[in-house]
């Protein structure tokens, strides 16, 4: 579903942030990528959708080859791709709902969404990916009277509206109580689970991800140093994936409670 084959990144800075990096994904594969400060976890998913240019190497999604698209070209794959950011990235004076059809931009065209005139069918389905995050009735508020978690699952139709088939998400959690964040990622990975859709998630909470994913990616330096399931992460992967430090607390411990009991 998603390939990426000897992907360089290094910025006009001479940080070399990705370093050949190869990765495959299968379709409906939900990974977590971990990784220190600076490890090149957001460069790598921006490099995917080309938001960051990578110096050489190619990035396929399924029969297409991203890196040898132009601007049209790229526009359109584009939406086969939902972006998450940390920081949601709404639109503060605009509606909940509005946020959430913004996401049909690159289908509608500028000037009809400009006039916000869309689509039945797009409004409808708009209203059912609010109910299914729990934010129906949020739907004519403005987003700047919304809390951390609902901006997130404002942020998550309107990434899932596209109609995506591969989720690129960058921290979603990190602006989030540990509650919320639990919340937050079982949504996504939920919806990701429902819609059959692969994702690849950069959270900095290791035990969080090694409840909801099947497959972990650690990056160090530019370079994956880690690739296998959340159970495989023993105190020494994780030294050498963050470097030297006591793991005990931080690795998900198999007497805890489960989360649905624990809220
Ligand atoms: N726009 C940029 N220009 C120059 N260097 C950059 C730029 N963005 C990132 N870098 C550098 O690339 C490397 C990887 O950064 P990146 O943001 O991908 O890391 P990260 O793993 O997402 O870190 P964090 O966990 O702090 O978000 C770092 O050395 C960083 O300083
Ligand atoms: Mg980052």
């Amino acid at each position: 579903m998603l390939r990426l084959e000897k992907l360089v990144k290094t910025y006009k800075t001479g940080d070399q942030a990705l370093k050949a990096v190869d990765l495959e994904v299968p379709s409906g594969q939900v990974l977590a990528l971990i990784g220190p400060s600076g490890a090149g976890k957001s460069t790598l998913i921006r490099c995917i959708n080309r938001l960051v240019e990578p110096s050489s190497g190619k990035v396929w999604l399924a029969e297409t080859e991203l890196t040898g698209l132009g601007q049209g070209a790229l526009r359109r794959e584009r939406r086969r791709m939902g972006m998450i950011f940390q920081e949601y990235a709404l639109v503060e004076r605009l509606t909940v709902m509005e946020n959430v059809l913004s996401g049909r931009l690159g289908y509608v065209g500028f000037w009809r969404s400009l006039a916000r005139r869309f689509p039945q069918k797009d409004v409808d389905e708009a209203f059912r990916l609010l109910d299914r995050v729990g934010l129906l009735h949020m739907a004519d508020k403005r987003a700047d009277e919304l809390s951390g978690g609902q901006r997130q699952r404002v942020g998550i139709c309107r990434a899932l509206i596209q109609d995506p088939k591969l989720l690129l998400v960058d921290e979603p959690t990190a602006s989030l109580d540990p509650k919320t964040s639990r919340q937050i990622m079982r949504l996504i990975c939920e919806l990701c689970e429902e819609r059959g859709l692969a994702a690849i998630i950069n959270i900095h909470d290791v035990a969080l991800a090694q409840r909801f994913v099947q497959r972990v990616i650690g990056l160090r330096f530019g370079e994956i140093v880690y690739d296998g399931p959340p159970d495989g992460l023993s105190p020494d992967k994780l030294t050498e994936i963050y470097g030297e430090e006591d793991w005990e607390a931080t690795i998900k411990k198999d007497d805890e409670a489960p989360v649905e009991a624990a809220e």
